[in-house]
């Protein structure tokens, strides 16, 4: 007998992605992400804006997910949506339409937080990737998080570390800015990066309690350190830019593995599972791997496509829900600091 197979749409618009992705059982059959490049300009997000963008995309990328995955939207069996953490103004937008489109289609509504998604997106099948057995440590590097999460079960999680200021990806990219990069800097880090020399500047490293990160002293230090040496040499940027780069990335990912190996230590789990788009970061991919070999971990990185904001991993997190029946109140709002 065939198993039933269950078709769930997901839909995220916590930030400055409009996704729409079709899930079908823990196989994704369509992901479409519209990226909205308006913000480029401000060298960051604009709330308002992307706001706006997300009404503009939200039906043609729900309509092109739908499409791609060959299914009508009377074949779905339920809609999940990321209610938060997010931009209240983007999140609006895929919670309302989420809403109404369950309600049209007389099926269930299934909210998703969204730094659970950045997790459980590691459940998605893919050949080649493989899935993490419980319990894990997930590491959720981005724009606008970095957390690592001690993950039990599916829906047992506990946030074991996290920034209190600035998340990884902002000091990325406020460094990046500072060296006259566009917006968003991180990938351009990552390049030139690799063609310099990572200890020729030595950037200090914060000092912060248990497993909590901080780097907005880091994008500080990298300012002072970068006037002054403008201040004596005018081309010191162009001159030095790959040096600077891999002297920053290096700083970066020696403060991420130092909170991964004190969590393993601490917990005494070794399985450890990268998500966010920060996790495309060659250094850190190789610092992961090497971590294998050094502390006898097993590493887990999500497909690329999953690792940026995309509705693949909330489609996951609501196939996951449905089969618990787990399911929302129409009542529901969107919530800008929803914890997980
Ligand atoms: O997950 P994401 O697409 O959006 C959120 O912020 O939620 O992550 C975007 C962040 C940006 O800060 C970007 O600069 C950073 O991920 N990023 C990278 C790399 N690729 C993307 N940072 C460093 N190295 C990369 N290769
Ligand atoms: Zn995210």
């Amino acid at each position: 007998m065939n198993p039933q197979k269950i078709y769930i749409l997901g839909i995220e618009s916590s930030c400055d992605d409009t996704s729409a992705a079709i899930l079908c059982n823990q196989k994704i059959l369509s992901n479409v992400v519209a990226s909205q490049k308006v913000h480029e300009q401000y060298g960051g997000v604009v709330p308002e804006l992307a706001s706006r963008a997300h009404q503009q995309n939200i039906i043609p990328v729900i309509d092109q997910a739908i499409k791609q995955a060959n299914i009508k939207k009377e074949d779905l069996h339920a809609i999940a949506f990321t209610r938060g953490p997010g931009l209240m103004g983007s999140l609006l937008v895929g919670t309302s339409f989420a809403k109404s489109m369950a309600l049209a289609l007389d099926i269930p509504l299934i909210e998703v937080n969204h730094m659970q998604g950045h997790i459980l997106a590691h459940f998605i099948e893919e050949e080649d990737f493989d899935i993490p057995e419980f319990p894990f440590l997930a590491m959720t590097i981005s724009g606008g998080h970095t957390q690592i999460v001690q993950v039990n079960d599916h829906f047992d999680m506990q946030v074991i570390g996290e920034t209190i200021d600035d998340a990884v990806g902002e000091a990325f990219d406020k460094s990046a800015k500072i060296f006259g990069l566009p917006y968003p800097g991180g990938p351009l880090v990552d390049k030139y990066a690799q063609l310099g020399n990572p200890k020729a500047f030595p950037f200090p490293k914060p000092k912060v309690d248990e497993l909590n990160f901080s780097f907005s002293g880091l994008k500080t230090s990298v300012l002072y350190f970068v006037q002054k040496q403008v201040k004596e040499n005018p081309d010191f940027i162009t001159e030095n830019l790959y040096d600077i780069c891999a002297s920053l990335q290096y700083t970066i990912i020696n403060i991420l593995m130092d909170k991964l190996k004190k969590a393993s230590k601490q917990t005494g789990i070794k399985r450890i599972a990268i998500g966010g788009g920060v996790s495309a970061n060659s250094g850190i991919r190789k610092a992961l791997k090497e971590g294998e070999q050094k502390y006898g971990w097993k590493t887990f990185i999500p497909k690329f496509e999953y690792t940026t904001d995309n509705a693949a991993m909330i489609a996951i997190v609501g196939y996951l829900k449905y089969l618990n029946k787990d399911f929302t109140d129409m009542s529901v709002g969107a919530e800008a600091r929803m914890k997980i």
